[in-house]
């Protein structure tokens, strides 16, 4: 019989907490498999007060037994997964078993200078924000095809017919185009080298892995990185990430057809929170944005920037919940709005005097709209050891009910806290 899939995304800018939810799931799934993206993403699981990071590794990795997969739609840095793979060793914690897919890009040094050298080419006007991994300039050469994947790099000698060509190129780009030194042949072979030796236990054919392993029963969580509204086509462009976060990018990412996917699970703080440049309607500077900066420690986990901060937003959350299919929401951090008094979420756009109730993705919209607000009394009791909805005060469980009726999703999970178990189950 066929085992269950089921995708877990984020619904707002990223950092909805999906980390410490898929980790939350350790039980629950055989196969943890990452789709898009790749060390943009930072995924914090606090495990017995330790706090751990994953930016390339499925989140999935602390569970014995399990099956992590990195897929073809990632794009990977091999030096960082390497550290991140050494660091849970070294903690004793690398307890799953990882694969990654043979047609997965390699990120390699040149991308992260060409991204900085772009960045600063395009100047305060055009600037991104980007978290400087390299990894839009390593899914422009995935698309024209200069790309090194894993299945290169693991081959000394294929890489090294595939390095020379896309060297030259990369240094006649940086040098006459940005005024920067070039990048020794030498230098780059030997590292790629490296990695290639030391990944080479690791690369498979996931796509037809993961397929034979839901056709023999086992159930798969497909783990989404960054969000809906970073994403490249139906994000606010060109505001957003290089790849698709949405639901339908685990299809892709990950060589699995659309109809074997069983549910679509959204993640979504309870709050806003935006990192880097780009068009946030219900942002707050200062008062309330910075109360909830502080709260909920809104700082980039790849980056440390601080994050943008401010109320939940129903017209964005509602069109994510299109875009995604999803079938149930997951609240994260909700803890963080205890003590506020009175609490606000957006409703509505106003634009010229015109009203709107649905999202436009067009960041010159959004940069125009201004968020129409509705009010509700917030809650001061602490809520870190509810685990039932009812034990949740009146005011909060209000909060959770207009979520839904805005969204038209019913919310199965509520996040009281950061720890392990500190979780509502409303029936997963
Ligand atoms: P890039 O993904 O590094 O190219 O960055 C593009 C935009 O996406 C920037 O505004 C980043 O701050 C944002 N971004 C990328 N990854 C994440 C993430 O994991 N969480 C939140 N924002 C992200």
């Amino acid at each position: 019989m066929k085992g269950r899939v089921e995708a877990i995304i984020g619904a707002q800018w990223g950092d909805e907490g999906k980390g410490r939810v898929i980790d939350e799931f350790g039980d629950r799934f055989d196969i943890f498999a990452r789709y898009q993206g790749g060390a943009n993403a930072g995924h914090t699981v606090i495990v017995d007060d330790k706090k751990i990071v994953f930016h390339s590794l499925p989140s999935g990795m602390l569970h014995h037994g399990k099956l992590c997969v990195i897929g073809n739609g990632v794009v990977l840095d091999p030096e960082l997964l390497l550290t991140e793979l050494r660091e849970l060793q070294e903690k004793g914690m690398d307890r799953a078993r990882l694969i990654i897919s043979r047609a997965a890009h390699v990120v390699m040094p040149y991308h992260k200078v060409l991204e900085k050298a772009q960045e600063k080419f395009r100047g305060k006007g055009y600037k991104l924000g980007t978290t400087n991994k390299g990894i839009s300039p390593c899914y422009v050469d995935k698309y024209t095809r200069s790309g090194l994947r894993f299945e290169d790099i693991i081959n000394e000698h294929k890489l090294r017919s595939k390095l020379e060509g896309i060297l030259e190129e990369k240094n006649m780009i940086l040098t006459r185009l940005y005024n920067e030194s070039p990048i020794a042949f030498s230098e780059v072979f030997d590292s790629a080298r490296h990695w290639g030796r030391e990944l080479a236990p690791y690369i498979a054919d996931t796509a037809l892995e993961i397929n034979e392993a839901i056709n023999n029963g086992k159930s798969v969580l497909l783990e989404g990185a960054q969000g809906t509204l970073l994403d490249i086509d139906h994000g606010t462009y060109p505001y957003v990430t290089s790849s698709s976060p949405i639901s339908a990018g685990g299809c892709i990412g990950m060589g699995i057809a659309p109809k074997s996917i069983d549910r679509v699970l959204a993640v979504v703080k309870s709050y806003s929170t935006r990192l880097g440049e780009g068009p946030m309607p219900t942002e707050v500077n200062g008062g309330i944005g910075k109360y909830l900066r502080e709260k909920g420690g809104e700082y980039g986990s790849t980056t440390g920037r601080p994050r943008r901060c401010g109320w939940i937003d129903m017209v964005a959350l509602s069109y994510s919940m299109k875009i995604n299919g999803a079938d149930a929401i997951i609240i994260t951090k909700l803890d963080v709005l205890t003590g506020i008094d009175k609490i606000k979420y957006c409703t509505a756009y106003e634009v010229d005097d015109n009203l709107y109730h649905s999202f436009r993705s067009e960041f010159d919209f959004l940069f125009e709209a201004k968020p129409i607000y509705e009010e509700i009394p917030g809650w001061s009791e602490d809520i870190s050891e509810c685990r039932r909805f009812e034990e949740l005060p009146l005011p909060a469980q209000n909060y959770i009910r207009i979520v839904e009726e805005h969204c038209k999703v019913p919310v199965i999970f509520i996040g009281v806290g950061p720890q392990r178990h500190q979780l509502i189950d409303l029936g997963f």
